[in-house]
């Protein structure tokens, strides 16, 4: 099948492409109306169906409405940031688990001693929830997206004294920061910046 072919061949709307990747922007002005945290849980409800390397599901989420615990992570992030997280109507610590393989006799059943060999391994465990929480981080992104909902993600914080500050005690390991709400416009004044295409991405063989 010729790329022109498959590019025309997407099985969703075009203002569902739109809304999702075309149109949508990493979002960084969002009006006043507030983010319920029943949104939040909606959203995860449907993204939690994204595939994950042995159904580990490692990524996990501290939801801060406005108030102290989000005081408390504002200075935490750099510079640039921080008046973003202080005014966004929700903030989003999402994180790992390196723990995850608790949850194993639930989400892989049938193969016990899994769960077993990375009870001993937390060398193994630690890269593979890492990656699998950086993959559900996307859908997350996508499924906030798709629930009209703009995305603000942040990798400019100080990961270290995130995790002593709000997960010392779960062992957490925090990953970015996503700012969510209702986008002014655009909801971004910046210029969109150009993509690699698949030619540039992709290698066909
Ligand atoms: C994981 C991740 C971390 C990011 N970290 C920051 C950040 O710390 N500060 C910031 O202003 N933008 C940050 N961004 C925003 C990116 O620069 C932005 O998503 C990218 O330029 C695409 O912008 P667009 O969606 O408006 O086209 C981050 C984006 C991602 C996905």
């Amino acid at each position: 099948m010729s790329i022109d072919t498959l590019a025309h061949d997407l099985q969703i709307a075009p203002e569902v492409a739109d809304r999702l990747f075309r149109t949508a922007r990493t979002a960084r002005e969002f009006t006043d109306e507030s983010v319920d945290v029943a949104q939040i849980e909606a959203v995860y409800d449907l993204i939690k169906w994204g595939p994950t390397a042995m159904n580990i599901l490692p990524l996990r989420l501290l939801v801060l409405r406005r108030g102290e615990a989000r005081d408390r992570l504002v200075p935490l992030m750099a510079e640039g940031n921080q008046e973003r997280v202080a005014t966004a109507p929700l903030s989003l610590v999402l994180a790992y688990d390196p723990d995850f393989h608790q949850h194993l006799g639930t989400l892989f059943p049938h193969a016990p001693q899994i769960k077993e060999q990375l009870g001993r391994s937390p060398e193994a465990r630690d890269p593979m929830a890492r990656t699998n929480a950086l993959i559900q981080a996307g859908y997350l992104i996508v499924g906030l997206r798709a629930a009209g909902l703009g995305a603000g993600p942040m990798n400019g914080m100080d990961f270290a004294a995130v995790d002593a500050e709000f997960f010392a005690e779960c062992g957490w390991r925090s990953l970015m920061v996503v700012n969510v709400g209702h986008v002014v416009g655009a909801g971004t004044p910046l210029p969109r910046l150009p993509r690699l295409e698949f030619a540039d991405a992709a290698t066909v063989l």
